[in-house]
């Protein structure tokens, strides 16, 4: 098993903005860029993943990772036809497969947790359910999709802000007073409910020194990356410093903004064609999108180049940083 995977989680807090092509053809970057890559469909009630991969009936899917308990994770993993690049579906028309128990919900975060690659990407379900958060909060680096419509934006800003909420209730397990307080489950609409930091601070200050250090390290160590999708013309990106200031100011969160995709016809296309954007034309726009995008999460430029069928990749590592910083 390799220790050094890093897990990077594709969410969004509104439906159908592109979490999908954009985690896939994340994953295939990287996978051409030379590095071991699985792709995991976690969004359980509307899988689709493969379709986008170009596979058709997933040979193993949702089933298999609950029913068969001895299997080794490697097991579940399907070729995809991309050097380097595998793929666990989550596909199979179960009633109620939106609706993972606690046991199931660990069985997959072990699973991931256990692959063995240098990256795994996860395509979640929309929205801020905890099932997903958790899964949002598993991953090194986590990933926003956004467009930007107003509704979509406030959508992320909720999205984040629950995030941020389950991470602090997490950290405080062990302390009853604070995690509940900060547990949207229990959602009691009781006064002792404290959705606000500085209000959560002072809460916390009042116990020690220590609680509140454990706190501020939480919120300094958040930090999502925000994709603008759907971006058609400059103007547009303005929603990506919108909502970086705002979860700043409300919720103290340093979002980074890690690139945009143009709103194209090559990638409504590369859907029906079950053919990613990516493989077909690694120069056109979007493409270059998706590979400024992987450059700014992995801190490496990575080229693109298709030749005579073959795709080949140039790559260098930026000097100032490392990984997600
Ligand atoms: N940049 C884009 N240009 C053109 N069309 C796009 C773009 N991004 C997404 N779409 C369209 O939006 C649809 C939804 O994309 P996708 O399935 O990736 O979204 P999603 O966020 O994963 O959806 P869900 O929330 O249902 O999982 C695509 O099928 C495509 O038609
Ligand atoms: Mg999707």
């Amino acid at each position: 098993m390799t220790s050094n995977l890093k897990i990077v989680a594709v969410g969004s807090g509104k439906g159908g903005v592109g979490k999908s092509l954009l985690c896939t053809n994340m994953a295939i970057a990287m996978a051409l860029s030379g590095m071991k890559v699985v792709l995991v469909d976690t969004d359980y009630g509307a899988s689709n993943l493969h379709a986008l991969l170009g596979i058709s009936n997933p040979k193993f899917g949702l089933k298999d990772i609950f029913q068969q308990k001895n299997l080794d994770p490697e097991d579940f993993l399907l070729n995809t036809g991309i050097d380097n690049l595998k793929f666990m579906s989550g596909s199979g028309d179960l009633p109620g497969s939106a609706n993972l128990n606690e046991e199931q919900l660990s069985r997959v975060h072990n699973l991931v947790r256990a692959l063995d690659a240098d990256m795994a990407f996860l395509d979640l379900a929309p929205g801020n359910a905890f099932a997903n958060m958790d899964l949002f909060n598993l991953a090194d680096d986590q990933v926003v999709v956004c467009t930007p419509e107003m509704t979509s934006a406030m959508n992320t800003l909720s999205f984040i802000k629950t995030g941020l909420f389950r991470k602090i209730s997490e950290e405080f397990s062990d302390d009853r007073e604070i995690h509940d307080v900060t547990d949207y489950s229990r959602h009691l609409g009781s006064e002792e409910e404290i959705f606000e930091i500085n209000r959560l601070r002072m809460k916390v200050l009042d116990k020690d020194k220590d609680a509140l250090a454990r706190l501020n390290s939480v919120i300094r160590n958040y930090r999502p990356h925000l994709v603008l999708n759907r971006v058609r013309k400059k103007k547009d990106l303005a929603m990506g410093d919108n909502i970086i200031q705002l979860s700043k100011k409300y919720l103290e969160v340093e979002t980074r903004f890690s690139g945009y995709l143009v709103e194209s016809d090559r990638v409504h296309d590369s859907v029906d064609e079950m053919i990613p954007f990516l493989i077909k034309d690694p120069q056109s726009p979007p493409s270059q999108n998706v590979q400024k995008i992987v450059g700014a999460l992995t801190q490496m430029d990575i080229h693109l180049v298709k030749k005579d069928d073959a795709i080949y990749v140039s790559k260098q590592v930026k000097l100032t940083a490392g990984w997600g910083s």
